[in-house]
C-alpha cells in the first residue's frame, strides 16, 4: 500500500489543519496509508515519533482549529546534505515515497531539490552502509507535492494561497474595531499589515476598508509622496471625514528601496496635518485563530486534488503545485511557480517597479 507523508513547513496559516485532514481522509479513501511528519522539516530529518501514522479519526475536528497541529519549524538542517540524507533514510525506514507538503516558496523549493537528489541519495545511504540495497530498491521514485500555505498571498501562478482570505479578514475585523475609536476622537491610525515582500494583504484590506492611503512593496510612491498623501487625507477629511486609516504593508518600501515606516508616516500626519495620530501593529493577531471558510475550502479541495495528483504522477512529471486559478482548482509546475515568483522579487530589487507589474500582468493573461 502506499505511504503518503504530509507535512506543513514556513509560518503557519489558517487552514494548513484543513489541507493535512483532507489529504489524510483522501489518502486512506484511496486505500493509501497516510503519515504526518511533525515539525516541518525538523521531523524529517529526526524521524522517529516525529512520523506518525494518521487514521481517519485522528483529524477529526481539524477543520476549526487554527495555525498547524502537527507543528512547523524552520529547520536549517534540511538545507544541508546531510540533512536530507537523515531525511531520505527516515522516509525509506517508514516506507515513505511521496511527500505532500504545505508552505510558502521557500518550504516548496526545498521539496524539489530533495526530489532532485533522489535517488542518489538512497545509493549513498547504501554506500555507507546505512541502509541495504534490498530497502531502496522499491523507492527508487519520489513524489512531491506542493499546497501553498501562507497568509501572504506571495506565490505567482495561483490566486490565493491557503490562509490569505483568513488573515484579510482578521485584518478587516481590526481595522474596523480600530475605526470606531478613530471616529470618536477624531484620530488618523498608521496600520502595519503583515505580507512579507508582498502586498496583497495591505492592498485588499485597504480596498475592503475604505482605508485613505495604501503602501505596498510592489508599487513604492513616487518622491514627493509625504504632500499627495497629505492632500489627499484633508480633501477626505474637508468632506467631513472624522477618521482617518493609513496601512502599511510591513515590507513597503520607497522608489529608493528604503523601507515607509510606520512612524515615519505617523510623524507627517502629525507635521504636515497635525492629526492626533496612533500606530497599531497588527502582528501575529493576523496569522493565528481560525481559518474562514474560504480557506477551509480551498485547503479542502487542494489537498484532495495533492493526493491524486501523487496516484497520478509519473517519474517524468515535474513536481506540481496545486493552485486555484479563477475559481477552478489546477495543478501548475512547482518550479516554473518558484522561478515567476522570484522573478518579481528580483525586478522590484533592481528597482524595476513597472518589470514586476508586468510579471504579474502576464501571470493573469497565461
Ligand atoms: O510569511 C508569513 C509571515 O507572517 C509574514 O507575513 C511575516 O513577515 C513573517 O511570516 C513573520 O515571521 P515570524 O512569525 O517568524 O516572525
Amino acid at each position: 500500500r502506499k505511504r503518503i507523508g504530509v507535512m506543513t513547513s514556513g509560518g503557519d496559516a489558517p487552514g494548513m489543519n484543513a489541507a493535512v485532514r483532507a489529504v489524510v481522509r483522501m489518502s486512506i479513501a484511496k486505500g493509501c496509508e497516510a503519515y504526518a511528519i511533525y515539525e516541518g522539516y525538523e521531523g524529517l530529518v529526526k524521524g522517529g515519533s516525529l512520523i506518525k501514522r494518521m487514521r481517519w479519526e485522528d483529524v477529526r475536528g481539524w477543520l476549526s482549529e487554527g495555525g498547524t497541529l502537527i507543528g512547523t519549524a524552520r529547520c536549517k538542517e534540511f538545507r544541508e546534505r546531510a540533512g536530507r540524507l537523515a531525511g531520505a533514510k527516515n522516509l525509506i525506514l517508514n516506507g515513505i515515497d511521496a511527500l505532500i507538503i504545505c508552505g510558502g516558496d521557500g518550504s516548496l523549493t526545498g521539496a524539489d531539490i530533495f526530489r532532485s537528489e533522489w535517488p542518489g541519495l538512497l545509493d549513498e545511504l547504501v554506500k555507507k552502509k546505512e541502509l541495504t540495497q534490498e530497502q531502496i530498491n522499491p523507492f527508487q521514485h519520489l513524489n512531491i507535492v506542493g499546497l501553498v500555505g501562507s497568509i501572504d498571498n506571495d506565490m505567482s501562478s495561483t490566486d490565493a494561497t491557503i490562509g490569505a482570505y483568513s488573515s484579510l479578514t482578521r485584518i478587516c475585523q481590526a481595522v474596523d474595531f480600530i475605526d470606531a475609536t478613530a471616529y470618536s476622537h477624531s484620530r488618523a491610525f498608521v496600520v502595519e499589515v503583515m505580507g512579507r515582500h508582498c502586498g496583497w494583504l495591505a492592498l485588499m484590506a485597504g480596498v475592503s476598508t475604505g482605508a485613505d492611503f495604501v503602501f505596498l512593496p510592489e508599487k513604492p510612491p513616487a518622491a514627493g509622496w509625504e504632500d499627495e498623501m497629505c492632500d489627499i487625507i484633508a480633501k477626505h477629511r474637508k468632506l467631513g471625514k472624522r477618521k482617518t486609516i493609513v496601512i502599511v504593508a510591513e515590507g513597503a518600501i520607497d522608489r529608493d528601496l528604503k523601507p515607509v515606516s510606520a512612524s515615519y508616516v505617523k510623524d507627517i500626519l502629525v507635521d504636515k496635518l497635525g492629526l492626533d495620530t496612533r500606530i497599531t501593529t497588527l502582528g501575529h493577531v493576523q496569522r493565528g485563530g481560525t481559518a474562514c471558510a474560504y480557506d477551509r475550502m480551498l485547503a479542502t479541495l487542494q489537498g484532495v486534488e495533492a493526493v491524486e495528483a501523487v496516484l497520478e504522477s509519473t517519474p517524468e512529471t515535474p513536481s506540481p503545485m496545486i493552485a486555484i486559478n479563477e475559481n477552478k482548482i489546477t495543478r501548475k509546475p512547482l518550479m516554473d511557480a518558484v522561478k515567476l515568483t522570484q522573478s518579481v522579487a528580483a525586478c522590484i530589487k533592481n528597482k524595476d517597479f513597472e518589470g514586476a507589474m508586468e510579471l504579474r500582468d502576464a501571470e493573469f493573461e497565461e
